[in-house]
């Protein structure tokens, strides 16, 4: 092998090395969004699904149902991300279809969206027993699977819903209450604007006017008068 050859390769090692010591433990996709097809990322997901759907690095393993990963249009231009699997959707295996579930759907149709047209994932993709809140140790787990989700789709807008999502993707401890309708960027290339979620809005509807505030926002960022 050539000298110049023997440099390059080595060179690409070390950038390997020290993204693994940043935490990146994923090669992201050559292309940008515009060249990955639907089919793309479609199978990509899949392959996403096959890989974590009998997942067990951690605790959660042994008391879920279902490993609950997303669901959605793999080209959506807005991606809802929640918290963790609830008990409906735990026995179901889809996000967001309880109580909460129901009135983010009314969300989105109030949006002029259906839940068809966006991606709806959590930060946790297993359901904590009795829905506590989630673990710093399970977050960490389920945190390169988020990453790679938010990698393969590339929204435009990246909607975390509540304080849980909107701290794991900031990696930030500030509260809900400070980050709430302002704009973030992400890495990738997506923005982020952290609203409440919508378990908290069925104990507190007084709030749902700020949320409709920061979903005019993100129609506004995403074309829809
Ligand atoms: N709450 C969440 O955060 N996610 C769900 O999927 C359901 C309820």
């Amino acid at each position: 092998m050539d000298t110049d050859k023997k440099e390059w390769i080595a060179q690409i090692a070390q950038r390997l090395f020290t993204e693994r010591s940043f935490g990146v433990d994923f090669l992201p996709a050559a292309q940008n969004s515009k060249t990955v097809s639907r089919a793309d990322k479609r199978q990509a997901l899949e392959s996403l699904e096959l890989e974590f759907r009998n997942c067990a690095i951690c605790e959660l393993s042994r008391t879920r149902t279902h490993v609950v990963l997303g669901e959605g249009n793999p080209e959506a231009r807005l991606m809802f991300v929640g918290e963790a699997p609830g008990f409906e959707e735990d026995r179901q295996g889809r996000p967001f279809v309880g109580a909460a579930g129901q009135l983010l759907t009314k969300i989105i149709l109030a949006m002029k969206l259906r839940r068809e047209d966006v991606y709806i994932a959590n930060c946790l993709k297993c359901r904590p027993p009795g829905n506590r809140n989630p673990l710093p140790a399970e977050i960490a787990a389920c945190r390169p699977i988020l990453a790679r989700q938010i990698e393969i789709i590339r929204p435009e807008i990246v909607c975390a819903l509540g304080k849980f999502a909107a701290q794991t993707l900031l990696e930030t401890t500030e509260p809900i209450t400070r980050l709430r309708g302002r704009f973030f960027e992400l890495p990738g290339g997506s923005r982020l604007l952290p609203t409440f979620h919508p378990a908290y809005l069925l104990r507190n509807p007084a709030d749902k006017k700020l949320v409709w505030e920061d979903m005019q926002k993100i129609m506004r960022a995403i074309g829809i008068s």
